[in-house]
């Protein structure tokens, strides 16, 4: 069970412990994002590229955030920190027992943190899915197809099975290229995450056991 606590800001972080994975939460502001002082060239440059403004703005927000904190984390600034891409797009630091990983989807950003122990998170707003029934015939494990079964198609429930599945393949780094019918399997925790009603999370790590903390909401 995961309680929401009040807004906090980065400045509240402490180190991350090896078995535990830290959650902050950010609402994007609509706020048609100009220049992040917190991004490198290249990632205004990838801002410059959204056609979408909202899209944009998650982007931009989101990146400065997670610049802000692995800041905090590491005890460098913003600006100082190299990101690279694995070879399936999966922002990562090299050299660092820091791992992490962030979504967002509408209002909402998610960024998990986990040390010694690679962590995916999704984030979904739910919304309306007509080919939902589709999806799950194609793409959802047997286990999966029968929590869906038991749910009697509800919508909700279909983005709290998939924002695990695809939690867990952002965790692998293979995102939607991996195996989508994968069951569950050892060696994984996967636990959902409550944000706003109007929207399903979950975080995976590779790490089972592993002691996830309540969500913090950036100031
Ligand atoms: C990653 C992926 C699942 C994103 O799904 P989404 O629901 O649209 O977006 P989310 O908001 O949940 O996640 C986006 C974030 O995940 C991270 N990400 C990108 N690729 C990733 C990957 N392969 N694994 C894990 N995380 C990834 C990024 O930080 C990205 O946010 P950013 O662009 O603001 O930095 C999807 O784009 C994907 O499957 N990509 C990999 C597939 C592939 O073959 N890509 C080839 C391009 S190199």
């Amino acid at each position: 069970m995961h309680i929401t606590t009040p807004s906090r800001s980065a400045s509240d972080l402490r180190p991350i412990v090896a078995g535990e994975v830290h959650l902050w939460g950010l609402r994007i502001a609509r706020k048609r994002a100009g220049v992040a002082p917190d991004l490198l060239p290249a990632e205004r440059a990838h801002a410059a590229r959204f056609r979408s403004p909202d899209d944009r703005d998650r982007f931009v927000q989101c990146r400065s955030a997670l610049r802000r904190l692995l800041a905090g984390y590491l005890g460098r600034a913003p600006s100082g920190i190299d990101l690279e891409l694995s070879r399936f797009g999966k922002p990562f630091l090299a050299g660092s027992p820091l791992r992490f990983n962030v979504s967002h989807s509408g209002a909402i950003a998610l960024l998990a943190f986990a040390r010694d122990a690679d962590v995916g998170v999704d984030i979904e707003r739910v919304r309306e899915m007509p080919d939902a029934q589709d999806i799950v015939d194609k793409y959802f494990s047997q286990a999966d197809k029968a929590a869906f079964r038991r749910s009697a198609c509800d919508t909700r429930a279909f983005f709290e099975i998939w924002t695990r599945k695809e939690a867990r393949l952002k965790a692998e780094g293979v995102g939607l290229s991996g195996a989508l019918d994968a069951g569950d399997a050892a060696g994984w925790e996967t636990v959902g995450i409550e944000t706003d009603p109007g929207y399903a999370a979950a975080v995976a790590v590779a790490r089972p056991g592993a002691d996830v903390l309540a969500l913090r909401w950036l100031a």
